[in-house]
């Protein structure tokens, strides 16, 4: 029992944390960047995420106003974040799941969690 506590404890500590550079470019530009929908001039929604170096503040400090001015993300807070409870289709998004009727995969979810509770940095 105690080995496996430690094995435990030692698995998580050793996790690498998500990097900015990590989610954005395995996760939010492969699966949101499409120019029909993110990756367009004006994005969908109040959400632009085109490859940029102005993603991180689109993500980070964008809002969304058909959702009562509910943040994408708040740094720490996973489930307080808009784009997280979109990804999951959370009970109370506005419109559609995120991606469109499927939903994010658990494995790339993961990483967007595991970024915003380390603080959504952008190093
Ligand atoms: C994991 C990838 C994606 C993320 C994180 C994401 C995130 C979001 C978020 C947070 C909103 C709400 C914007 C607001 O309320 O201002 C939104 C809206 C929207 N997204 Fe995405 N999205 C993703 C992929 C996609 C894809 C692939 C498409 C196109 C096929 C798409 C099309 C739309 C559309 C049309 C809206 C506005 C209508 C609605 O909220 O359902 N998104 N998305």
């Amino acid at each position: 029992m105690r080995a496996v506590v430690f094995l435990a404890v030692v698995g998580c500590a050793s996790a690498e944390p998500v990097t900015y550079a990590q989610v954005h470019d395995e996760v939010f530009v492969p699966s949101c960047g499409f120019s029909s929908c993110h990756g367009g001039a004006n994005g969908q929604g109040n959400l632009v995420i085109d490859g940029s170096e102005e993603d991180y503040a689109a993500i980070v400090d964008g809002v969304s106003d058909v959702a009562g001015g509910l943040a994408f993300v708040v740094p720490g807070d996973p489930d307080g974040s808009y784009l997280v409870q979109k990804c999951r289709g959370d009970d109370g998004i506005v419109d559609d799941i995120m991606p469109p009727g499927v939903g994010l995969e658990a494995e790339p979810l993961a990483l967007v969690i595991g970024w915003i509770e380390a603080g959504a940095l952008r190093e």
